[in-house]
């Protein structure tokens, strides 16, 4: 049964505030250590173009894995489906900065969300372009969808993830090694670590996320068929080896960070962000998956009907 959003919103906000288990706060990259993990925000941007928020909506956060989402949009709309010879479109059911998956697929990441598949993207993004040329891109798109040119890239956790990801070096130099990094890793790297470290608040996710919804009067960044492609890729692979909890219990597309952010869309109905900073097992908001569960459930959103 639908109920009233407001008063939904009400409700998870009170048991968020009141939850004792918050999950962990990311600390491998060292600027993310210390955010407030007592914080918590979740907005709603209706088809109708009406935006309802509760919490912490206005303090900006680092999206990271959640910029993979426009990132894909910007290699698919520059490479069509060419971008598909050089990664994946199946769940990886492993953690998000797993190395082990890709000796077996000789250098095709599983999809373009873990990071093998991310820096892939990235890398094609690039195109011949310099990184500056890529993030300003990235930063026009973003803005333009979410018509806020107040969204920028955090320098600091830009820096500290280029100090601290070896993890990714690690990946880049492997994808280099089978020929599917075209670029220097240090470059490809450069732009991935900056592209992850946009900073936005839970408000400003949500408006940017109105185009994945494909409801008439919302901004239409790319074609309507690509919308449904990446949607598709983030119900399956949105989340990691959590991909299948997470579309059992919420149903609907989502791209998570390791920041906190959840980018959820319920197709021509609504655009959904969380912002709660303590994650679970597989590196997703532990907070925000709940709160957008229960949002689901009691509005009655799923794409499975
Ligand atoms: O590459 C990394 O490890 C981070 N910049 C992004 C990882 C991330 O957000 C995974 N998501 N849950």
């Amino acid at each position: 049964m639908t109920e009233d959003l407001s008063t939904v919103l009400e409700e998870i906000l009170a048991t968020a505030r009141a939850s004792q288990d918050r999950g962990k706060v990311a600390d491998y990259i060292p600027e993310l250590a210390g955010v407030d993990p007592s914080r918590f925000a979740l907005s709603v941007v209706l088809a109708d173009g009406s935006q309802h928020s509760v919490g912490d909506t206005d303090v900006g956060f680092s999206i990271q894995s959640v910029s993979k989402v426009f990132a894909l949009a910007i290699a698919l709309g520059r490479h069509g489906d060419r971008l598909w010879a050089r990664v994946g479109r199946e769940p990886s059911g492993l953690a998000f900065n797993s190395i082990l998956q890709l000796e077996h697929e000789r250098g095709i990441p599983r999809n373009p969300f873990i990071n093998a598949g991310a820096i892939v993207v990235t890398d094609a993004a690039l195109a011949g372009h310099a990184p500056r040329e890529y993030l300003g891109e990235l930063l026009r798109f973003i803005r333009a969808a979410a018509e806020d040119d107040g969204i920028h890239i955090n320098d600091a956790v830009a820096r500290s993830e280029t100090e601290t990801g070896h993890r990714n070096v690690a990946l880049a130099h492997y994808l280099r090694s089978y020929g599917n990094l075209l670029n220097p890793p240090e470059m490809t790297l450069g732009a991935y670590f900056h592209q992850c470290a946009v900073e936005m608040t839970c408000a400003q996710l949500a408006r940017a996320g109105r185009f994945l919804t494909a409801a008439p009067g919302m901004p239409r960044m790319v074609a309507p068929g690509r919308v449904r492609r990446i949607n598709a890729l983030m119900l399956t692979c949105g989340h990691y080896d959590g991909s299948g909890d997470f579309a059992y219990r919420v149903g609907l597309p989502g791209k998570s960070g390791v920041g906190g952010g959840i980018l959820v869309i319920a197709p021509g109905r609504a655009s959904i962000a969380v912002w709660s900073p303590g994650l679970n097992a597989q590196g997703n908001s532990k907070l925000g998956t709940e709160a957008v569960e229960h949002l689901a459930r009691r509005m009655g959103w799923s794409v499975f009907g």
